[in-house]
Protein backbone atom coordinates (compact mmCIF):
# COMPACT_ATOMS: atom_id res chain seq x y z
CA UNK A 1 0.00 0.00 0.00
CA UNK A 2 1.00 3.35 -0.55
CA UNK A 3 4.29 2.43 -2.88
CA UNK A 4 2.82 4.68 -5.93
CA UNK A 5 1.62 8.27 -6.07
CA UNK A 6 -0.60 9.01 -8.74
CA UNK A 7 0.26 11.75 -11.77
CA UNK A 8 -1.90 12.84 -14.69
CA UNK A 9 0.29 10.41 -16.64
CA UNK A 10 0.16 7.20 -14.32
CA UNK A 11 1.42 5.28 -11.34
CA UNK A 12 5.14 6.47 -10.04
CA UNK A 13 7.37 4.65 -7.92
CA UNK A 14 9.54 7.27 -6.45
CA UNK A 15 10.59 9.04 -9.86
CA UNK A 16 9.80 6.80 -12.33
CA UNK A 17 6.88 6.14 -14.44
CA UNK A 18 5.78 2.61 -14.26
CA UNK A 19 4.76 2.84 -17.68
CA UNK A 20 8.39 3.68 -18.64
CA UNK A 21 9.56 0.98 -17.14
CA UNK A 22 7.07 -1.72 -18.80
CA UNK A 23 8.19 -0.07 -21.68
CA UNK A 24 11.96 -0.36 -20.64
CA UNK A 25 12.37 -4.04 -19.04
CA UNK A 26 8.90 -5.73 -20.30
CA UNK A 27 6.23 -7.30 -18.14
CA UNK A 28 5.73 -9.16 -16.33
CA UNK A 29 8.24 -7.55 -13.91
CA UNK A 30 9.04 -7.02 -10.21
CA UNK A 31 9.73 -3.42 -9.36
CA UNK A 32 10.85 -2.31 -6.06
CA UNK A 33 11.25 1.26 -4.49
CA UNK A 34 14.93 1.52 -2.79
CA UNK A 35 13.47 4.29 -0.09
CA UNK A 36 10.40 2.22 0.90
CA UNK A 37 13.05 -0.64 1.77
CA UNK A 38 15.19 2.13 3.86
CA UNK A 39 12.06 3.61 5.58
CA UNK A 40 10.60 -0.16 6.37
CA UNK A 41 14.12 -0.49 7.88
CA UNK A 42 14.79 2.36 9.75
CA UNK A 43 10.60 2.04 11.14
CA UNK A 44 12.81 -1.17 13.16
CA UNK A 45 15.57 0.60 13.93
CA UNK A 46 13.45 4.00 15.39
CA UNK A 47 11.00 1.51 17.30
CA UNK A 48 14.03 -0.32 18.99
CA UNK A 49 16.06 2.81 19.75
CA UNK A 50 13.07 4.95 21.50
CA UNK A 51 12.62 1.91 23.39
CA UNK A 52 16.41 1.51 24.67
CA UNK A 53 16.81 -0.86 22.66
CA UNK A 54 19.61 0.80 20.05
CA UNK A 55 22.74 -0.95 21.61
CA UNK A 56 21.41 -4.03 22.00
CA UNK A 57 18.71 -5.22 19.07
CA UNK A 58 19.76 -7.42 15.84
CA UNK A 59 17.62 -7.10 13.16
CA UNK A 60 17.93 -9.82 11.17
CA UNK A 61 16.46 -9.58 7.90
CA UNK A 62 14.63 -13.13 7.30
CA UNK A 63 15.96 -13.41 3.95
CA UNK A 64 13.66 -16.14 2.47
CA UNK A 65 10.81 -13.05 2.08
CA UNK A 66 13.07 -11.74 -1.03
CA UNK A 67 16.65 -12.93 -1.49
CA UNK A 68 17.45 -10.28 -4.64
CA UNK A 69 21.10 -9.56 -3.90
CA UNK A 70 20.55 -6.41 -4.57
CA UNK A 71 17.55 -5.99 -1.51
CA UNK A 72 20.49 -8.08 0.98
CA UNK A 73 23.20 -5.59 -0.19
CA UNK A 74 21.18 -2.88 0.67
CA UNK A 75 20.09 -4.05 3.98
CA UNK A 76 23.81 -5.21 4.96
CA UNK A 77 24.66 -1.89 4.71
CA UNK A 78 22.09 -0.37 6.57
CA UNK A 79 23.95 -2.75 9.51
CA UNK A 80 21.61 -5.25 9.70
CA UNK A 81 22.14 -8.89 9.88
CA UNK A 82 20.47 -11.95 8.23
CA UNK A 83 18.27 -14.95 9.52
CA UNK A 84 18.77 -17.66 6.95
CA UNK A 85 17.44 -20.95 6.45
CA UNK A 86 19.39 -23.08 4.09
CA UNK A 87 23.22 -23.15 2.67
CA UNK A 88 21.92 -21.08 -0.47
CA UNK A 89 20.76 -18.35 1.62
CA UNK A 90 24.10 -18.37 3.62
CA UNK A 91 25.82 -18.22 -0.23
CA UNK A 92 23.48 -15.28 -0.96
CA UNK A 93 24.04 -12.95 1.92
CA UNK A 94 27.51 -13.24 2.20
CA UNK A 95 28.48 -12.74 -1.90
CA UNK A 96 25.86 -9.96 -1.00
CA UNK A 97 28.49 -8.53 1.70
CA UNK A 98 26.39 -9.29 4.62
CA UNK A 99 28.30 -9.56 8.21
CA UNK A 100 28.36 -13.86 9.02
CA UNK A 101 28.77 -12.78 12.52
CA UNK A 102 25.17 -11.43 11.99
CA UNK A 103 23.79 -14.15 11.09
CA UNK A 104 21.30 -16.43 12.15
CA UNK A 105 20.52 -20.22 10.79
CA UNK A 106 17.08 -21.28 11.48
CA UNK A 107 14.83 -24.38 10.08
CA UNK A 108 13.68 -27.64 10.57
CA UNK A 109 16.11 -29.78 8.82
CA UNK A 110 19.69 -28.47 8.33
CA UNK A 111 22.47 -31.02 6.55
CA UNK A 112 25.91 -31.38 7.72
CA UNK A 113 27.09 -29.67 4.62
CA UNK A 114 25.08 -26.46 5.73
CA UNK A 115 26.19 -27.05 9.40
CA UNK A 116 29.94 -26.93 7.98
CA UNK A 117 29.40 -23.81 5.77
CA UNK A 118 27.80 -21.94 8.00
CA UNK A 119 30.45 -22.78 10.93
CA UNK A 120 33.71 -21.82 8.86
CA UNK A 121 31.21 -18.58 8.35
CA UNK A 122 31.57 -18.09 11.62
CA UNK A 123 27.33 -17.22 12.02
CA UNK A 124 26.13 -15.57 14.97
CA UNK A 125 24.00 -18.42 16.08
CA UNK A 126 22.16 -21.84 15.28
CA UNK A 127 18.77 -22.05 15.80
CA UNK A 128 18.33 -25.28 16.72
CA UNK A 129 14.78 -27.46 16.44
CA UNK A 130 14.96 -30.81 17.89
CA UNK A 131 17.20 -33.34 19.99
CA UNK A 132 18.29 -34.92 16.78
CA UNK A 133 19.92 -31.44 15.25
CA UNK A 134 21.94 -30.84 18.34
CA UNK A 135 23.62 -34.23 18.30
CA UNK A 136 24.43 -34.40 14.60
CA UNK A 137 25.46 -30.22 14.93
CA UNK A 138 27.70 -31.11 18.04
CA UNK A 139 29.13 -34.17 15.98
CA UNK A 140 29.96 -31.70 13.00
CA UNK A 141 31.39 -29.35 15.50
CA UNK A 142 33.88 -31.61 17.33
CA UNK A 143 34.80 -32.76 13.38
CA UNK A 144 35.86 -28.74 12.48
CA UNK A 145 37.59 -28.50 16.08
CA UNK A 146 35.31 -26.11 16.48
CA UNK A 147 32.20 -25.18 19.06
CA UNK A 148 28.59 -23.86 17.48
CA UNK A 149 26.70 -21.37 19.01
CA UNK A 150 23.70 -22.63 19.43
CA UNK A 151 19.91 -21.32 20.57
CA UNK A 152 16.88 -23.83 21.13
CA UNK A 153 13.65 -22.53 19.13
CA UNK A 154 10.64 -23.70 21.50
CA UNK A 155 7.01 -24.12 20.51
CA UNK A 156 5.25 -21.91 22.96
CA UNK A 157 1.65 -23.95 21.80
CA UNK A 158 0.45 -20.46 20.84
CA UNK A 159 -2.24 -19.79 18.55
CA UNK A 160 -1.28 -16.80 16.40
CA UNK A 161 -4.85 -16.43 14.48
CA UNK A 162 -3.03 -16.32 11.01
CA UNK A 163 -3.20 -18.25 8.01
CA UNK A 164 -2.96 -22.56 9.05
CA UNK A 165 -0.42 -22.56 6.71
CA UNK A 166 1.39 -19.82 7.84
CA UNK A 167 1.21 -20.57 11.74
CA UNK A 168 3.79 -22.33 13.26
CA UNK A 169 3.44 -21.96 17.17
CA UNK A 170 1.24 -24.28 17.84
CA UNK A 171 1.80 -27.73 19.32
CA UNK A 172 1.22 -29.95 16.13
CA UNK A 173 3.35 -27.81 13.78
CA UNK A 174 6.42 -29.46 13.16
CA UNK A 175 8.51 -26.48 14.20
CA UNK A 176 10.45 -25.48 17.66
CA UNK A 177 10.96 -27.65 20.50
CA UNK A 178 7.95 -28.24 23.10
CA UNK A 179 8.14 -26.25 25.87
CA UNK A 180 7.97 -29.09 28.10
CA UNK A 181 11.14 -30.70 26.85
CA UNK A 182 13.18 -27.40 26.13
CA UNK A 183 14.64 -27.23 30.00
CA UNK A 184 16.21 -30.87 29.39
CA UNK A 185 17.16 -30.73 26.53
CA UNK A 186 19.09 -27.21 27.33
CA UNK A 187 20.72 -29.10 30.28
CA UNK A 188 21.87 -31.40 27.49
CA UNK A 189 23.03 -29.21 25.01
CA UNK A 190 24.97 -27.49 28.09
CA UNK A 191 26.76 -30.97 28.44
CA UNK A 192 28.04 -31.44 24.90
CA UNK A 193 31.76 -30.22 24.66
CA UNK A 194 31.30 -28.54 20.95
CA UNK A 195 28.08 -26.63 21.31
CA UNK A 196 27.73 -23.50 23.26
CA UNK A 197 24.50 -22.53 24.30
CA UNK A 198 23.83 -18.92 23.69
CA UNK A 199 20.12 -18.01 23.27
CA UNK A 200 16.64 -18.81 22.90
CA UNK A 201 14.30 -18.58 20.11
CA UNK A 202 10.68 -18.42 19.10
CA UNK A 203 8.81 -17.78 16.18
CA UNK A 204 5.03 -18.49 15.90
CA UNK A 205 3.87 -17.95 12.43
CA UNK A 206 3.61 -15.21 9.82
CA UNK A 207 1.37 -12.40 8.56
CA UNK A 208 0.12 -11.51 12.60
CA UNK A 209 -1.23 -8.19 12.93
CA UNK A 210 -1.89 -8.46 16.81
CA UNK A 211 0.89 -8.62 18.61
CA UNK A 212 -0.65 -10.11 21.61
CA UNK A 213 0.01 -13.79 20.69
CA UNK A 214 3.72 -13.26 20.39
CA UNK A 215 3.90 -11.08 23.57
CA UNK A 216 2.07 -14.34 25.47
CA UNK A 217 4.73 -16.83 23.68
CA UNK A 218 7.59 -13.53 25.13
CA UNK A 219 6.09 -15.04 28.65
CA UNK A 220 6.35 -18.49 28.40
CA UNK A 221 10.14 -18.22 26.53
CA UNK A 222 11.37 -15.66 29.23
CA UNK A 223 10.33 -17.68 31.91
CA UNK A 224 11.96 -20.71 30.50
CA UNK A 225 15.23 -18.60 29.90
CA UNK A 226 14.69 -17.17 34.04
CA UNK A 227 14.81 -21.20 35.07
CA UNK A 228 17.83 -21.81 32.89
CA UNK A 229 19.81 -18.60 34.90
CA UNK A 230 19.13 -20.40 37.92
CA UNK A 231 20.34 -23.39 36.51
CA UNK A 232 23.92 -22.01 35.53
CA UNK A 233 22.62 -21.76 31.93
CA UNK A 234 22.64 -18.01 30.96
CA UNK A 235 21.25 -17.14 28.02
CA UNK A 236 23.02 -14.15 25.74
CA UNK A 237 20.14 -13.17 23.93
CA UNK A 238 16.60 -13.63 23.16
CA UNK A 239 15.71 -14.15 19.82
CA UNK A 240 11.83 -13.21 19.47
CA UNK A 241 11.59 -14.19 15.33
CA UNK A 242 9.38 -12.54 12.88
CA UNK A 243 5.65 -12.48 11.92
CA UNK A 244 4.81 -8.57 11.66
CA UNK A 245 2.10 -8.21 9.06
CA UNK A 246 1.28 -5.49 6.60
CA UNK A 247 -1.81 -4.33 5.14
CA UNK A 248 -2.50 -5.75 2.17
CA UNK A 249 -6.19 -3.71 1.94
CA UNK A 250 -7.82 -1.08 2.56
CA UNK A 251 -10.29 -2.66 5.72
CA UNK A 252 -7.35 -4.45 7.24
CA UNK A 253 -4.87 -2.12 8.68
CA UNK A 254 -1.41 -3.38 10.29
CA UNK A 255 -0.08 -1.77 13.03
CA UNK A 256 3.05 0.54 13.46
CA UNK A 257 6.55 -1.48 13.83
CA UNK A 258 6.14 0.69 17.14
CA UNK A 259 2.98 -0.65 17.93
CA UNK A 260 3.25 -4.40 17.18
CA UNK A 261 6.83 -4.49 18.79
CA UNK A 262 5.77 -2.06 22.55
CA UNK A 263 4.21 -5.27 24.23
CA UNK A 264 6.81 -7.52 23.44
CA UNK A 265 9.35 -4.84 24.38
CA UNK A 266 7.89 -3.86 27.11
CA UNK A 267 8.52 -7.57 29.11
CA UNK A 268 12.60 -7.20 27.72
CA UNK A 269 12.92 -3.83 29.32
CA UNK A 270 14.62 -4.51 32.60
CA UNK A 271 16.44 -7.52 31.44
CA UNK A 272 20.12 -7.39 30.17
CA UNK A 273 20.00 -10.13 27.24
CA UNK A 274 20.53 -8.72 23.48
CA UNK A 275 17.37 -8.56 21.47
CA UNK A 276 17.44 -10.62 17.72
CA UNK A 277 14.20 -9.75 15.46
CA UNK A 278 13.37 -12.12 12.18
CA UNK A 279 11.15 -9.78 10.10
CA UNK A 280 10.70 -10.28 6.80
CA UNK A 281 7.16 -9.36 5.19
CA UNK A 282 7.03 -6.47 7.17
CA UNK A 283 10.68 -5.24 5.03
CA UNK A 284 9.72 -5.71 2.22
CA UNK A 285 6.30 -6.64 1.44
CA UNK A 286 5.07 -3.23 0.65
CA UNK A 287 8.14 -1.78 -1.03
CA UNK A 288 7.32 -3.80 -4.06
CA UNK A 289 5.02 -4.66 -6.54
CA UNK A 290 4.47 -7.21 -10.09
CA UNK A 291 3.69 -4.93 -13.00
CA UNK A 292 1.62 -6.96 -15.19
CA UNK A 293 0.07 -6.51 -19.15
CA UNK A 294 -3.58 -7.41 -19.66
CA UNK A 295 -3.14 -9.57 -23.31
CA UNK A 296 -7.00 -11.02 -23.19
CA UNK A 297 -10.04 -9.99 -22.38
CA UNK A 298 -13.06 -12.89 -22.02
CA UNK A 299 -16.00 -11.24 -21.06
CA UNK A 300 -18.48 -14.49 -20.27
CA UNK A 301 -22.07 -15.36 -18.68
CA UNK A 302 -21.07 -15.97 -15.51
CA UNK A 303 -17.61 -14.47 -15.31
CA UNK A 304 -15.11 -11.85 -16.82
CA UNK A 305 -11.49 -12.98 -17.11
CA UNK A 306 -8.50 -10.56 -17.62
CA UNK A 307 -5.74 -12.85 -18.78
CA UNK A 308 -2.27 -10.59 -17.82
CA UNK A 309 1.06 -11.77 -18.44
CA UNK A 310 1.63 -12.45 -14.89
CA UNK A 311 0.70 -15.84 -13.21
CA UNK A 312 0.93 -18.24 -10.43
CA UNK A 313 4.64 -18.94 -10.90
CA UNK A 314 5.34 -15.35 -10.85
CA UNK A 315 3.13 -14.84 -7.62
CA UNK A 316 1.35 -17.86 -6.00
CA UNK A 317 0.20 -16.64 -3.17
CA UNK A 318 -3.66 -15.64 -3.98
CA UNK A 319 -3.58 -19.53 -5.30
CA UNK A 320 -1.63 -20.80 -2.17
CA UNK A 321 -3.50 -18.80 0.56
CA UNK A 322 -6.24 -17.57 -1.44
CA UNK A 323 -4.11 -14.30 -0.11
CA UNK A 324 -5.45 -10.71 -1.27
CA UNK A 325 -3.33 -8.54 -3.46
CA UNK A 326 -4.80 -4.83 -4.21
CA UNK A 327 -4.79 -4.31 -8.39
CA UNK A 328 -4.79 -1.33 -9.37
CA UNK A 329 -4.62 0.41 -13.54
CA UNK A 330 -1.09 2.16 -13.88
CA UNK A 331 -1.98 4.03 -17.44
CA UNK A 332 -2.31 7.68 -17.44
CA UNK A 333 -5.79 8.84 -16.64
CA UNK A 334 -6.60 5.97 -14.07
CA UNK A 335 -6.63 7.11 -10.41
CA UNK A 336 -6.36 4.28 -8.41
CA UNK A 337 -9.66 4.17 -6.16
CA UNK A 338 -10.14 2.68 -3.01
CA UNK A 339 -10.76 -0.93 -3.76
CA UNK A 340 -13.12 -1.43 -1.04
CA UNK A 341 -15.75 1.18 -2.19
CA UNK A 342 -15.80 -0.90 -5.91
CA UNK A 343 -15.92 -4.35 -4.54
CA UNK A 344 -19.27 -3.27 -3.02
CA UNK A 345 -20.79 -2.25 -5.74
CA UNK A 346 -18.88 -5.44 -7.68
CA UNK A 347 -21.14 -7.86 -6.02
CA UNK A 348 -23.97 -6.06 -5.71
CA UNK A 349 -24.32 -5.99 -9.35
CA UNK A 350 -22.86 -9.59 -9.61
CA UNK A 351 -25.16 -12.61 -11.39
CA UNK A 352 -26.72 -9.90 -13.50
CA UNK A 353 -25.21 -10.42 -17.41
CA UNK A 354 -23.63 -7.74 -17.69
CA UNK A 355 -21.41 -7.42 -14.95
CA UNK A 356 -21.32 -3.89 -15.26
CA UNK A 357 -20.62 -2.22 -11.87
CA UNK A 358 -22.57 1.26 -10.76
CA UNK A 359 -18.99 2.95 -12.52
CA UNK A 360 -18.94 3.75 -15.86
CA UNK A 361 -17.14 1.53 -17.95
CA UNK A 362 -16.08 -0.71 -15.01
CA UNK A 363 -16.90 -4.18 -14.94
CA UNK A 364 -15.81 -7.04 -12.46
CA UNK A 365 -12.73 -8.91 -13.64
CA UNK A 366 -11.10 -12.13 -12.78
CA UNK A 367 -7.74 -11.70 -12.71
CA UNK A 368 -5.84 -14.86 -13.85
CA UNK A 369 -2.70 -15.84 -15.52
CA UNK A 370 -2.26 -18.12 -18.45
CA UNK A 371 -0.76 -21.15 -16.45
CA UNK A 372 -3.37 -24.38 -17.39
CA UNK A 373 -4.82 -24.62 -13.80
CA UNK A 374 -7.74 -23.36 -12.25
CA UNK A 375 -6.19 -21.89 -9.58
CA UNK A 376 -4.11 -19.68 -11.36
CA UNK A 377 -5.71 -16.43 -10.15
CA UNK A 378 -3.97 -13.39 -9.34
CA UNK A 379 -7.29 -11.52 -7.99
CA UNK A 380 -11.09 -12.03 -7.81
CA UNK A 381 -13.80 -9.86 -8.30
CA UNK A 382 -12.09 -6.40 -9.64
CA UNK A 383 -13.96 -3.82 -10.48
CA UNK A 384 -11.94 -2.01 -13.48
CA UNK A 385 -12.14 -0.19 -16.93
CA UNK A 386 -10.14 -2.45 -18.53
CA UNK A 387 -8.75 -2.59 -22.11
CA UNK A 388 -6.12 -5.30 -23.59
CA UNK A 389 -2.52 -3.86 -23.22
CA UNK A 390 -3.96 -2.15 -20.43
CA UNK A 391 -1.35 -2.10 -17.23
CA UNK A 392 -1.47 -3.54 -14.13
CA UNK A 393 0.78 -3.12 -10.74
CA UNK A 394 -0.34 -5.99 -8.24
CA UNK A 395 0.37 -4.15 -4.72
CA UNK A 396 2.28 -5.59 -1.64
CA UNK A 397 4.47 -8.04 -3.76
CA UNK A 398 7.59 -7.50 -2.49
CA UNK A 399 7.88 -10.11 -0.14
CA UNK A 400 7.10 -14.07 -1.25
CA UNK A 401 6.74 -12.89 -4.42
CA UNK A 402 9.70 -13.42 -6.37
CA UNK A 403 11.42 -15.47 -3.80
CA UNK A 404 8.56 -18.24 -4.18
CA UNK A 405 8.46 -17.63 -8.28
CA UNK A 406 8.88 -20.99 -10.34
CA UNK A 407 9.17 -22.10 -13.85
CA UNK A 408 6.19 -24.22 -13.89
CA UNK A 409 4.70 -23.52 -17.35
CA UNK A 410 8.22 -23.48 -18.54
CA UNK A 411 7.76 -20.00 -17.95
CA UNK A 412 10.93 -17.58 -17.32
CA UNK A 413 11.07 -16.03 -14.19
CA UNK A 414 10.27 -11.94 -14.18
CA UNK A 415 12.66 -9.13 -14.32
CA UNK A 416 13.35 -7.48 -10.91
CA UNK A 417 13.81 -3.65 -11.38
CA UNK A 418 14.75 -1.64 -8.28
CA UNK A 419 13.58 2.52 -8.32
CA UNK A 420 16.29 5.18 -6.39
CA UNK A 421 14.97 8.18 -6.68
CA UNK A 422 14.63 9.06 -10.81
CA UNK A 423 17.18 5.98 -11.72
CA UNK A 424 16.01 2.35 -11.83
CA UNK A 425 18.40 -0.44 -11.88
CA UNK A 426 17.87 -3.69 -13.33
CA UNK A 427 18.53 -6.29 -10.27
CA UNK A 428 17.60 -9.30 -11.93
CA UNK A 429 17.18 -9.69 -15.68
CA UNK A 430 14.38 -11.41 -17.25
CA UNK A 431 15.32 -15.27 -17.76
CA UNK A 432 15.29 -17.10 -21.46
CA UNK A 433 13.60 -19.67 -21.90
CA UNK A 434 16.52 -21.62 -23.32
CA UNK A 435 18.31 -21.13 -20.31
CA UNK A 436 15.00 -23.12 -18.36
CA UNK A 437 16.08 -26.47 -19.82
CA UNK A 438 20.17 -25.85 -19.80
CA UNK A 439 20.34 -28.54 -17.31
CA UNK A 440 18.88 -31.00 -19.22
CA UNK A 441 19.69 -33.31 -21.51
CA UNK A 442 17.73 -36.38 -22.97
CA UNK A 443 18.92 -40.02 -23.21
CA UNK A 444 21.89 -41.31 -25.06
CA UNK A 445 20.52 -42.50 -28.45
CA UNK A 446 19.28 -46.56 -28.83
N1 LIG B 1 11.76 -16.46 11.16
C1 LIG B 1 11.34 -17.70 10.88
C2 LIG B 1 11.90 -18.83 11.64
C3 LIG B 1 10.38 -17.94 9.89
O1 LIG B 1 9.97 -19.16 9.64
C4 LIG B 1 9.87 -16.83 9.16
C5 LIG B 1 8.88 -17.02 8.10
C6 LIG B 1 10.35 -15.55 9.47
C7 LIG B 1 11.29 -15.39 10.48
C8 LIG B 1 9.87 -14.31 8.75
O2 LIG B 1 8.53 -14.12 8.97
P1 LIG B 1 7.82 -12.77 8.46
O3 LIG B 1 8.37 -11.61 9.22
O4 LIG B 1 8.10 -12.65 7.00
O5 LIG B 1 6.39 -13.02 8.73
N2 LIG B 1 5.14 -17.70 2.17
C9 LIG B 1 4.27 -17.17 3.20
C10 LIG B 1 5.03 -16.77 4.45
C11 LIG B 1 5.87 -17.89 5.02
C12 LIG B 1 6.64 -17.46 6.24
C13 LIG B 1 7.62 -18.51 6.64
N3 LIG B 1 8.45 -18.16 7.74
C14 LIG B 1 3.45 -16.02 2.62
O6 LIG B 1 3.60 -15.72 1.44
O7 LIG B 1 2.63 -15.44 3.32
Amino acid sequence: MHLTTSYPDGLYIEGIALTDIATRFGTPCYVYSRAALAAAYSGYRNALDAQGFGNRALICYAVKANASLAILNLFANLGAGFDIVSGGELARVLAAGGKAEKIVFSGVGKSRAEMRAALAAGIHCFNVESASELTQLNAVAGELGTCAPISLRVNPNVDPKTHPYISTGLKDAKFGIAMDAAFALYQHAASLPHLAVKGIDCHIGSQLLDPAPAAEAMDKVLALADQLAVAHIPLTHIDVGGGMGIQYQPDKPAPTVADYLAPILAKLSDRHEQLVLEPGRSLVGNAGLLLTQVMVLKPGEEKNFAIVDAAMNDLMRPALYDAFHEIVKVGAGDTPQSFESDRRECRAVSGKPSWRTAKHDEQCWEIVGPVCESGDFLGHDRALALAEGDLLAILSAGAYGMAMASNYNTRPRAAEVMVDGDQVHLIRRREEVAELFALESVLPAG
